[in-house]
C-alpha cells in the first residue's frame, strides 16, 4: 500500500462564476461564504456540554435514573441554539456514563478525545463513502488504513478491508464473502461451523443469509471456554463424508462473556486440511494483535481468511468502529460489487460501496485513524496493559475465595458466580449483587451463562482504579458468602 502521500491527487474543477458568491438562505446550514458565528456558537455551546459531562462524570453513577425525555417531534417552529442546547442538555442527563470509573458491565469504555473531534468533523464534512468522488480523500484513507491495519494484526501483505457499522455486520459480511468465494451461493444445505460460546450475531447472520438455525453447528467448548478441536475435527470429517457442504468454520477470539480465544492455530492447520474458509470473530481480540507484547494473546490470527475487529470494543474508538479485514480483500468487490450505474467510474481504489454490504457510509475511518494516530503505538501498547493488568488484579482479589467460581481467559473480562448456588439461587444473587454494587457506584453485567447467571466485569475502563476494584470484590465476596450461607 503507498503513503497517502503519494497516491495521486484528484483534480478539483472550479466552480462555475454563477455559483460563486451564492446567498445564504437563512436556513441553518453552514454558511458557505464566511465565517459563521451562529455555528461558532453552536460547536462552543455543545463542547462546553460535553467538556462538562466528561468533568463531572466521576461523580454521577454508571446507570442514571429515570429521566425526562425533552419534547420529541419539530414544533413548528424551529429552536434557537439556546433552546437546542438545553434540550441536548436534557438528553444527556439520562444517557449512560461510560466515563465513570465504575463503569465495568460491557464493551463499552469511555470514547478517546480524538475519537470524539474525528466524529464531529465527519459529521461536518458529511462525505459519503459508498463512491469516491463523494469521499474522496476519505476514500483513500480508508483503503490505507484498512489495509494498514490487516497487515499489522499479522495478515499478509496486500491484505485490506472495509468498515462495517458494528461487529454483528462484519460477521454477517465475513459469512456472506466465504460462501461466495466457496461458490455455495444458493446452496441451502450448507452449514457453518462455530463454538457453543460463539456470538449471537452469527445465529443472526444464518436468518439473513437464508439458512435455518440447525445450519450453524455449534461444536462444545473445554473447560477453559475454548472450542474443542477434537470435536471440531470429528465434525468436519463427518461432514466430509457425508458430502454437506461448510461455508466456513468461525473461531471466537475473545468471547463475549469470559474472553476465552479458541485454538485458532490448531483450527486453522485443520481448515487447511479441509479446504475450509476461517473467519475469526475478533470483536473483542483482534485489537491485541496491534501490540508486539499481546499478539501472543492471539496466535493464529494471522492464519485466518478473515477477522473481525472492533476498535470501538476498547480501543476508546467512538461507535461504531468494527472492521472486516481479509487475507484476500479482492473477494470484497467479487462478492458485493454490482456495478453503480448511477456513479462516476472509479478513478482507482474502488468505489467503498461495492465492497460491502452497506451503500451509504459515514466517514468511520475519520475518527479511528485520528484515535489510532493520538494514541500511537505505545498508546494503544498501554490502553493494552491496563486492561489486562485490571483483568489480574480483580482476579487475585476474587480467586482466593472458594466459594466464588471464577471464570477468565486471555483478555479483560472476567465472570463469576458463587459455587453452591443452583440456577435459581444465582439469577437471584446475580439481581441482588448487581443492585447492591449499583449503589456504590459499579455497574456489572449480568450474562446468562451456561445455564446460570454470572456477574461480569469487563476491566477496559482506564478510569478504574484499584480501589475501586477492592470496593468491588468486598462487596462481591460478602454478598456471596451471605448467599453461601443461607443456601447452606
Ligand atoms: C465476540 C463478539 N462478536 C461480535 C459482537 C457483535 O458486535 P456488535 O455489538 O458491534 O455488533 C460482539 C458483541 O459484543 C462480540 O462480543
Amino acid at each position: 500500500m503507498p503513503p497517502l502521500n503519494e497516491l495521486p491527487l484528484v483534480s478539483v474543477p472550479e466552480a462555475p462564476p454563477s455559483l460563486q458568491g451564492s446567498k445564504t438562505t437563512g436556513l441553518p446550514f453552514p454558511d458557505p461564504q464566511a465565517f459563521d458565528p451562529d455555528l461558532q456558537g453552536l460547536l462552543q455551546g455543545a463542547s462546553d456540554l460535553l467538556g462538562d459531562w466528561f468533568a463531572t462524570a466521576a461523580h454521577q453513577r454508571p446507570l442514571p435514573g429515570p429521566t425526562m425525555l425533552p419534547p420529541v417531534s419539530p414544533g413548528q417552529r424551529g429552536l434557537s441554539n439556546h433552546a437546542l442546547l438545553a434540550e441536548v442538555q436534557q438528553l444527556m442527563e439520562g444517557a449512560y456514563n461510560p466515563n465513570h470509573p465504575g463503569a465495568l458491565a460491557h464493551l463499552d469504555p469511555p470514547p478517546l478525545l480524538a475519537s470524539v473531534v474525528g466524529d464531529l468533523i465527519a459529521a461536518g464534512l458529511n462525505n459519503n463513502l459508498l463512491a469516491e468522488e463523494l469521499s474522496p480523500s476519505l476514500s483513500r484513507l480508508e483503503k490505507a488504513l484498512c489495509g494498514w491495519l490487516a497487515e499489522a494484526i499479522g495478515l499478509p501483505p496486500g491484505s485490506g478491508g472495509v468498515p462495517a457499522s458494528g461487529g454483528t455486520l462484519s460477521n454477517l459480511m465475513a459469512l456472506v464473502v466465504a460462501r461466495h468465494q466457496r461458490g455455495l451461493d444458493g446452496v441451502g444445505e450448507a452449514v457453518v461451523l462455530c463454538s457453543a460460546d460463539a456470538h449471537v450475531s452469527l445465529a443472526k447472520a444464518m436468518r439473513v443469509i437464508g439458512l435455518l438455525p440447525d445450519a450453524l453447528r455449534t461444536i462444545a467448548v473445554d473447560a477453559a471456554g475454548r472450542l474443542d478441536t477434537t470435536g471440531l475435527a470429528e465434525e468436519l470429517a463427518d461432514l466430509d463424508r457425508r458430502g454437506v457442504p461448510v461455508i466456513a468454520v468461525v473461531a471466537t477470539a475473545g468471547t463475549t462473556v469470559r474472553g476465552a480465544v479458541d485454538p485458532l492455530t490448531t483450527i486453522a492447520s485443520l481448515c487447511h486440511q479441509h479446504g475450509m474458509w476461517l473467519h475469526v470473530d475478533g470483536a473483542i481480540g483482534a485489537v491485541f494483535a496491534l501490540s508486539e507484547g499481546h499478539r501472543h494473546r492471539v496466535a493464529g490470527l494471522e492464519l485466518a481468511d478473515s477477522v473481525t475487529m472492533n476498535p470501538q470494543k476498547l480501543l476508546g474508538i467512538t461507535k461504531t468502529s468494527s472492521l472486516l479485514l481479509l487475507a484476500c480483500p479482492a473477494a470484497l468487490n467479487a462478492t458485493f460489487a454490482t456495478g453503480l450505474p448511477y456513479m462516476e467510474p472509479s478513478w482507482g481504489g474502488g468505489h467503498g460501496g461495492e465492497a460491502g454490504l452497506q451503500g451509504t457510509r459515514p466517514a468511520e475511518v475519520l475518527k479511528l485513524w485520528l484515535g489510532l494516530r493520538q494514541l500511537g503505538l505505545e498508546g494503544i501498547a498501554a490502553v493494552l496493559d491496563g486492561a489486562i493488568f485490571r483483568r489480574r488484579q480483580l482476579q487475585q482479589l476474587l480467586e482466593g475465595d472458594p466459594r466464588l467460581r471464577v471464570l477468565g481467559g486471555s483478555f479483560h473480562l472476567l465472570a463469576f458466580r458463587p459455587a453452591a448456588l443452583d440456577r435459581a439461587g444465582c439469577d437471584l444473587w446475580s439481581q441482588r449483587t448487581r443492585q447492591l454494587l449499583l449503589r456504590d457506584g459499579l455497574m456489572l453485567s449480568r450474562p446468562d451463562y451456561q445455564g446460570y447467571h454470572h456477574l461480569k466485569a469487563v476491566l477496559g475502563n482506564p478510569h478504574t482504579a484499584s480501589e475501586h476494584l477492592e470496593a468491588l470484590s468486598v462487596i462481591l465476596l460478602r454478598s456471596c458468602g451471605e448467599a453461601a450461607g443461607v443456601s447452606g
